[in-house]
């Protein structure tokens, strides 16, 4: 089997090494490229065997699933070189969220997935959010689930929520390092302790919540249940929390959805011609 990438930025990147750190895919199964094609040669000087491909209809002929790692206003671009290439039976995976099914299908007669990665990833861990079109069958999903599930735990959700299954998949680790470098800012500043300490600190009590929240038989109402005794210190800063935070997060999820809607006015414009006002 043959996986092909169109374009290696930051996340295609991180899947390409995820794949080969992980086992799950040898250098050798990868043929790869992007736009500026330095990007690529950097990823095959490291892992020899990786193939360099020099146009993106290279890639298509040369796979039997192919990754689309571009952003949202670079997909029509890519389609268009593609189309005319894409087999029945190659699987196209597309990254981006506000790219829809539906529109890959009119424009690509192959098989079609939408697998939303995370920055987690690179370290085999977090969720592969997962959509299929009707023209993938049963074993071509179990096929680009068990490449997926070298490096993540792939979970299918339905495509209208996309964006707040990305929301706390795939932005929900840059949510999160924001929080906590809010966290270490304010202990330097408050108290003196070393940035290196409060950072070590703080990253080792983030993979430890991590791990009770997984595998440790914790949710989140019950960790906080079992660290904030009534009265205690810890209660006390809940109580803080829940009145400083409140209404953050509906913020949060407003904004980002917004933003999804701007970019699925675009990706429309682009694909059919739809006026964007
Ligand atoms: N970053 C994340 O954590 C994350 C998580 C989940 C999903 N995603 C999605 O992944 C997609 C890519 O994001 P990214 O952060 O990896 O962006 P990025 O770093 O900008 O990478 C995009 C790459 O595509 C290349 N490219 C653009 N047009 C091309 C074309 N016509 N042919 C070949 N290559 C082309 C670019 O080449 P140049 O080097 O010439 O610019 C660039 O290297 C986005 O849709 C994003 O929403 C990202």
């Amino acid at each position: 089997m043959r996986v092909g990438f169109i374009g290696t930025g930051s996340m295609g990147s991180i899947l390409i090494e995820a794949f080969i750190q992980s086992g799950a895919l040898n250098p050798e199964h990868i043929v790869a490229t992007n736009r500026t094609i330095s990007k690529v040669e950097r990823l095959a000087a490291t892992y020899s065997g990786l193939k360099v491909a020099r146009s993106n209809i290279d890639v298509v002929r040369d796979c039997d699933i192919l990754f689309l790692c571009v952003k949202p206003v670079e997909f029509k671009a890519v389609i268009d070189d593609i189309k005319d290439e894409a087999a029945p039976e190659q699987i196209i995976v597309s990254i981006t969220s506000p790219v829809l099914i539906r529109q890959l299908e009119d424009l690509l007669g192959s098989k079609i997935a939408k697998i939303i990665p995370s920055i987690t990833n690179f370290v085999f861990s977090g969720a592969t959010l997962c959509v299929y079109s009707d023209r993938m069958a049963d074993e071509d999903i179990e096929r680009l689930e068990n490449l997926l599930s070298h490096i993540s735990a792939p979970i299918r959700i339905s495509e209208e929520n996309t964006r707040i299954s990305s929301d706390l998949s795939s932005c929900g680790p840059a949510f999160l390092a924001f929080f906590i470098q809010k966290f270490i800012d304010a202990s330097v500043e408050e108290t003196g302790i070393s940035r290196e300490e409060a950072t070590q600190l703080a990253s080792e009590m983030t993979l430890g919540t991590g791990k009770l929240l997984t595998t440790g038989g914790f949710s989140p109402e019950s960790l906080q249940k079992s660290v904030a005794v009534p009265g205690g210190i810890t209660a006390e800063g809940l109580h803080m929390m829940e009145k400083e935070l409140c209404g953050l997060f509906n913020n949060l999820i407003h904004t980002t959805h917004a933003k999804y809607e701007e970019d699925l006015e675009k990706v429309e414009a682009r694909f059919f011609g739809t006026k964007v006002e």
